[in-house]
Order: structure tokens, then C-alpha cells, then sequence
């Protein structure tokens, strides 16, 4: 499934680093190119020596070693995808700060295809506040995510830490390489965001929504290959790429643009949240 793709997989230093041994006998099981780049911390629980046998590949793990290629440049070129897994507290703050101080990180950052991060570490490390700030502002950033799954950790405990296993993250891979079109040729309305009623022209009811449930679900369906039309309330970011967007302020303009646009569309998803009370006369 992975024929002609080139995967670039960072390792970095946890004892989950052994199993990215498999996941790269994985990847080129499905026909991936797989190149391998590791942090020093990494070389500490596997040698480079098993990765560049599993790749048939150099692995690359000091900037300056072949100066007459830029190796993080070259790596980013390559890449198709990049994985980090396993991949620590601290690779992922480095990244969230821009910081670039080693391969991997500078690698990372210099990489234009999406990237996957398979986390693995102490439970406590990664309920931290630094950890789960640093997860949701790479998140809102593109940065794909698989686990942390729950069960035995390295330091005995039981709980939430643990790498997704080899087979999970080829099969998310698979799905960031080669995405399912399964919604090819279908017409999707989804609505979002709160609405305003006004009650004169300076004041208005409105509600807590966001609009983001309504937005993410409008960018999967582009991602599956739907048409989608998202019916807005007043959101407070920009419209997404590839969807048509109808912008609307009360429950009535709404209902409106959802009654007109309806009949033309295959699927409806109602994700907004409307007022429930409007005012009988605007001051
Ligand atoms: C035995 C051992 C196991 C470790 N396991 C992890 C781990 O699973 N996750 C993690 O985030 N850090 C772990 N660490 C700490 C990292 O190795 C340390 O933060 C290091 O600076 C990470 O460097 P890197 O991100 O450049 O690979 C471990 C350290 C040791 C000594």
C-alpha cells in the first residue's frame, strides 16, 4: 500500500525506541522508502546499526557529519510523511518553541508534509500542563497525532503513556499517505457556530459555541473527497480551504440558507447552534 512513498521516521529517546525497529520493517514491508533520522538520546536504547540494516539506509543522526549535503534539508525533501515515534516530552516542546538544536528538530521543522507524532512517555510527563499545552497547540497547528494508548509503562505503571503499537501507527500512516475518497461525487451541508439575535442595533443573545465541531467535521468531509458547503455562524476564524462557505448571523438566516441549500445536498450535518428565543421586535 505504500509503494514509491518515502516515509521519514524520526526516533527519539524513550524505550519505546525499540519498537520503532519494527515499525520500520513495516513500512517497508508495504514498499515505503523509509529513511531514518534519531536524536543522541535515541542511540542510547537502539544503535543506528539496526535501523540502517531494517532501511538499507544511513542513518542520520549528527547535522555536520556529511557536509557535503544538508541533511536536514535533504531528509525533508524526501519525506512523503515523517513519523516521530517514539516521540518524547521533549522532542514535541522543541518543535512547539521552534527550537533547533539537533537534527531531528531542525529536520522536523524544515519539513513541508504533514508530520505524525506517536507520544510516548510517563504518565505524569504526559498529563503535565508544559506536555498537554505543548499537544494542543501542535495540534491546532496540522501536527497529526496517534495515542499515547493506555497500559504497562517502562516505569511499571499501568496508565495512559504508552506508544500506539507498530501496526496502529502503519495504519495511520496509511491513512495520511493515502486517504480515503469514500465521500468522491457527494453533496455535504454542515452548519456551525452559534447565531445572533439582536435585540437593537448594538446588543444581541448568542451562546458559547465556538463553530469548531462544525468546521472540523466540514474539512474531513473535503479530506474524503466531498463537496461541502458549511452554513457559518459568527465564528472567530477563517474559512477553511476547498469549502464553500455561507455566512449567516440569526437563527432565521439560517434556516434560510439551510432550507435553500438542502435540497441539492446528499448529506446534512446540523452542527450549529441556533438561538431558541428571538426577539418578537428589534428596538
Ligand atoms: C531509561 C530512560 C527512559 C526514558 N523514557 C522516556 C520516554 O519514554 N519518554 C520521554 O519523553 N522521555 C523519556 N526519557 C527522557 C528522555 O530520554 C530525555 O528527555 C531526553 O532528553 C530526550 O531527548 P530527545 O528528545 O532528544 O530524544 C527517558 C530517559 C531514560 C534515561
Amino acid at each position: 500500500m505504500l509503494s514509491g512513498k518515502h516515509i521519514v521516521l524520526a526516533v527519539t529517546g524513550g524505550i519505546a525506541a525499540y519498537k520503532a525497529c519494527e515499525l520500520t520493517r513495516l513500512f517497508k514491508k508495504q514498499g515505503a522508502e523509509v529513511r531514518v533520522m534519531m536524536t543522541e538520546s535515541a542511540t542510547r536504547f537502539v544503535q543506528p546499526l539496526t535501523f540502517e540494516t531494517l532501511s538499507g539506509y544511513h542513518v542520520s543522526v549528527d547535522s555536520f557529519e556529511h557536509s557535503w549535503e544538508i541533511e536536514h534539508i535533504s531528509l525533508a525533501k524526501f519525506a512523503d510523511l515523517c513519523v516521530i515515534a517514539p516521540a518524547t516530552a521533549n522532542i514535541m516542546a522543541k518543535i512547539c518553541a521552534g527550537i533547533a538544536d539537533d537534527l531531528v528538530s531542525t529536520a522536523v521543522m524544515a519539513m513541508p508534509c504533514k508530520t505524525l507524532i506517536a507520544p510516548a512517555m510517563n504518565t505524569v510527563m504526559w498529563r503535565s500542563a508544559a506536555n498537554q499545552d505543548n499537544v494542543a497547540a501542535l495540534k491546532s497547528r496540522g501536527f497529526a497525532f496517534i495515542g499515547p494508548a493506555t497500559g504497562e509503562l517502562a516505569c511499571g505503571d499501568s496508565d495512559e503513556g504508552r506508544m500506539c503499537e507498530p501496526e496502529q501507527i502503519l495504519e495511520a500512516s496509511i491513512a495520511l499517505l493515502c486517504p480515503k475518497k469514500d465521500l468522491a461525487g457527494l453533496n455535504v451541508l454542515v452548519t456551525a457556530g452559534p447565531t445572533r439575535e439582536l435585540l437593537d442595533p448594538v446588543r444581541f443573545i448568542t451562546n458559547r459555541s465556538t463553530g469548531k465541531m462544525g468546521y472540523a467535521i466540514a474539512e474531513a468531509a473535503r479530506e474524503r473527497g466531498a463537496e461541502v458547503t458549511l452554513v457559518s455562524g459568527p465564528v472567530s476564524f477563517s474559512k477553511p480551504s476547498g469549502v464553500e462557505v455561507c455566512s449567516v448571523v440569526s437563527t432565521q438566516d439560517m434556516y434560510d440558507a439551510v432550507t435553500a441549500l438542502a435540497p441539492d445536498s446528499d448529506v446534512v450535518i446540523q452542527a450549529a447552534a441556533p438561538a431558541d428565543f428571538t426577539a418578537p421586535q428589534i428596538s
